[in-house]
């Protein structure tokens, strides 16, 4: 079984997407894990990742469906560097309102990205409805959860 490194980054604005990826990192690393959380989403370390990393990326909607400033670098970095990520396994946790017009645009925006570079879906993107959860973590918890038993059995 492969030994996965897990990174996680986040694009937050007032907070939830952040409280939501450190939850995740404390729920994964009592499971056994090695578990990262980069406070700058540009301290990835892109060029280092292989077969044994694995990227979630938590991330809210802001604005009219717009990406949050804090992961804007690294999504800009990405779509005009065009890395190949072929060998990482990702997913990725949207938090949105679907009270709003653009529903976890934000999400949709990096999945797309990510699949342009030619990364490995562990599991489809997970929408966390602000309208339905008051509060994220605990969902982004269990669903985190569900996507490293996949990765790991791939
Ligand atoms: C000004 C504003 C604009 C928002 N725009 C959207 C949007 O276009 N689409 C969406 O799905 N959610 C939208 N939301 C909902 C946020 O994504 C949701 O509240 C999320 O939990 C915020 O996470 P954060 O605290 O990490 O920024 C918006 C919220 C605010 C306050």
């Amino acid at each position: 079984m492969t030994e996965y490194k897990i990174h996680i980054v986040f694009g937050t604005v007032h907070g939830n997407a952040e409280r939501s990826a450190y939850a995740v990192e404390e729920e994964l690393t009592e499971q056994g894990y090695e578990v990262e959380v980069y406070e700058d989403a540009l301290d990835l370390p892109l060029g280092e990742l292989s077969k044994n990393d694995a990227l979630l990326v938590v991330i809210s909607t802001t604005g009219e469906g717009e990406l949050p400033d804090t992961i804007v670098p690294l999504y800009t970095k990405l779509n005009e560097t065009m890395p190949s990520l072929e060998d990482l396994s990702y997913g990725i946790i949207a938090l949105g309102d679907s009270s709003y017009p653009h529903f976890c645009r934000a999400g949709v925006l990096f999945d797309d990205l990510m699949q342009q570079l030619q990364a490995q879906v562990v599991l489809p993107m997970h929408k966390i409805d602000a309208a339905e959860h008051f509060d994220a973590e605990p969902e982004a918890c269990s669903w985190s959860k569900l996507w490293v038993e996949q990765l790991v059995s791939l």
